[in-house]
């Protein structure tokens, strides 16, 4: 029996646990899928184990690693994520960024496997939150291509869709990432929404500037 206390990384360890539980809850993530970091200090990156589901775990079951990849802590066993690569170049290539959420929301891995990105401006909110979804080219899952294939497009943009993947969304703050995330599947939702009613009205390139200049100065 692992003790709790209230310590900053137990915090962290449990709100990992809440983000896993709401994804499974969301039907973003089914099975084992997803995985969810943060990054505690500079040395110190808490990872989900793979081949868990994301929706039951506890805390102590999230291990410790370093920012190169070595288990740092597995106070129950396991083994981190299969995708911890991809999450440690966005640490790597973005440094204000601390919390990285990687899912299957299926509307957004439906654009993925569609070939479609969300990166054109159809809503406010995908020019001042996200910024333009890019759709990232396929890669394996967990293979060594698809970090790299990341590194050119991390600046400037919240999220990206991996094509016939999902979703992965990153952020400051943990529930910042999966609010990234959870704004991707429903700018997806509302864009294919507009699709079936028959007609999509872009954002002109001016009302683009507008947005631009009040939300981001
Ligand atoms: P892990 O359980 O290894 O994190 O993998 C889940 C997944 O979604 C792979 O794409």
């Amino acid at each position: 029996m692992v003790a709790y206390n209230s310590s900053y990384e137990w915090d962290v360890r449990r709100e990992i646990c809440e983000v896993g539980k709401r994804l499974y809850d969301q039907f973003f993530i089914a099975g084992n899928d997803g995985n969810i970091s943060v990054r505690l200090s500079e040395n110190e990156i808490l990872i989900t184990p793979t081949g868990v589901n994301k929706g039951m775990m506890r805390p102590e079951m999230i291990l410790k690693i370093s920012p190169e990849g070595e288990l740092i802590e597995a106070l129950v066993g396991g083994k981190p994520s299969s995708e911890t690569r991809m999450h440690l170049i966005i640490y790597r290539h973005r440094p204000d960024i601390r919390a990285v959420v990687h899912a299957h929301p299926p509307t957004a891995t439906g654009f993925a496997v569609a070939g479609f990105g969300l990166d054109k401006p159809f809503l406010p909110e995908v020019v001042v939150r996200t910024g333009p979804t890019l759709l990232v080219p396929y890669a394996i899952p967990g293979g060594d291509e698809l970090p790299e294939s990341l590194v050119p497009h991390l600046e400037g943009r919240d999220a990206l869709l991996l094509a016939n993947h999902g979703v992965v969304a990153y952020s400051k703050k943990l529930w910042d990432a999966q609010a990234n995330l959870e704004t991707v599947e429903l700018n997806a939702r509302i864009l294919l929404t507009a699709h079936q009613l028959g007609n999509v009205e872009y954002l002109s390139d001016e009302q683009v500037r507008a947005l631009e200049k009040r939300y981001r100065g």
